[in-house]
């Protein structure tokens, strides 16, 4: 059995997570740069607990809150500036994947000359700076992974850093953060960490462990997204979907996601559909192509999700997704030619062909004429 597992971050999760592990921030410095998107953090409680537990430390701390939905590089620049001028040793990032991966890139940056595309590709001779990541949604798994995911306008989609100096040092996982998040964004980003199970389980770089964080992730999102069907936001539910985010982090850590991020991030840049929901509206057009040469994996993924069989699984995602967004056939021809020159195709168990990737946005979203 061959595994391979590298998790360098400090995983701290529960309510109050933040002020009861105060004291783990102290050995990263004695300055902080605090990152956050423009609003969400104020209004959760989240940035005032991260300031309170800074401040306990003696710690000097700068606020940077113009962190953008789908981050760009240029924000990311401004933050490396504002830590090196300010003289932060590290960087706190609070919110959802914007925040997170923006704060991953500024610490690179602000450690390293590099052009928009070295950025990319690296190396990072330089290092990073710390990270110490706290989210505020149950989505991306940011807090767990080596990936900076950002808009990147030179080639029209996301493009990831992928680099194991970019891990988070800690995580400070309160699921409290996430009570009052709208039933959109508390379905769309559950979607994302769905799709890192459900991707993660079935990728050609998934070993035994991974598969199995994958299959406990899954069955609790698939069971409390019926919850969120029937109207249940509660705590306990928001729990569930953090601890499961948190753990889906960590499969796609090492397995990777495939070709259903690969297909989504040209329908985020491109069409402006939430990440989530760009895979959500993927999912299950993508799990009946590998169920036909891969029925074992499939077999357990629907059983670990309680669905008899993709048609299930299929319905439970159409009750969160309401209305679909529609492609002309010259997008799908333009994204799908774009989503095979991605690293996702090659770490897909069944290797899509140009073909397979049209008709899997054709089988996820209704197709229209060109002008109408
Ligand atoms: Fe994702």
């Amino acid at each position: 059995m061959d595994i391979r597992f590298y998790l360098p971050t400090r995983l701290v999760m529960g309510t109050g997570c933040v002020q009861a592990s105060a004291s783990l921030l102290a050995s990263w410095g004695t300055k902080a740069l605090v990152m956050t998107g423009t609003s969400s953090a104020r209004k959760n409680g989240s940035l005032d607990d991260v300031t309170a537990a800074l401040d306990a430390q003696g710690i000097a701390w700068r606020l940077f809150d113009q962190v953008e939905p789908n981050p760009g590089i240029a924000v990311c620049r401004q933050a490396a500036a504002e830590a090196l001028s300010f003289g932060a040793q590290f960087v706190v990032a609070i919110g959802g994947g914007s925040p997170l991966d923006a704060a991953k890139a500024a610490a690179v940056l602000a450690k390293n000359e590099l052009t928009d595309a070295t950025l990319f590709s690296g190396p990072y001779p330089g290092g990073a700076l710390p990270v110490v990541a706290v989210p505020t949604t149950a989505g991306t798994g940011s807090e767990v992974t080596q990936f900076s995911i950002l808009t990147n306008d030179a080639l029209r989609t996301k493009s990831t850093i992928f680099w194991d100096g970019i891990f988070p040092v800690l995580a400070l996982v309160d699921p409290a953060y996430t009570k009052d998040l709208p039933r959109t964004v508390t379905v769309n980003t559950a979607l994302d960490a769905l799709s890192h199970a459900v991707e993660g389980y079935l990728a050609k770089r998934s070993d035994a462990l991974t598969r199995s964080l994958a299959l406990t992730a899954m069955a609790a999102l698939a069971a409390n997204l019926r919850k969120v069907v029937a109207g249940d936001l509660g705590p306990e539910v928001r729990a569930e979907l953090m601890f499961a985010a948190t753990t889906a982090g960590m499969v796609i850590a090492h397995a990777m996601t495939t070709i259903v991020h690969g297909m989504g991030y040209f329908l985020t840049y491109e069409k402006a559909i939430d990440h989530g929901r760009a895979n959500g509206l993927l999912l299950g057009a993508y799990l009946e192509f590998i169920q036909a040469e891969h029925p074992e994996p499939v077999a357990a993924v629907l059983k670990a999700c309680g669905c008899a069989d993709t048609g299930e699984f299929r319905a439970l995602l159409d009750a969160l997704l309401g209305p679909k967004e529609s492609l002309t056939p010259e997008e799908i021809a333009r994204f799908a030619e774009a989503s095979l020159k991605t690293r996702h195709g090659p770490n897909t168990a069944r290797t899509p062909q140009r073909e397979d990737v049209v008709a899997l946005y054709q089988a996820s979203l209704p197709t229209t004429k060109e002008f109408v």
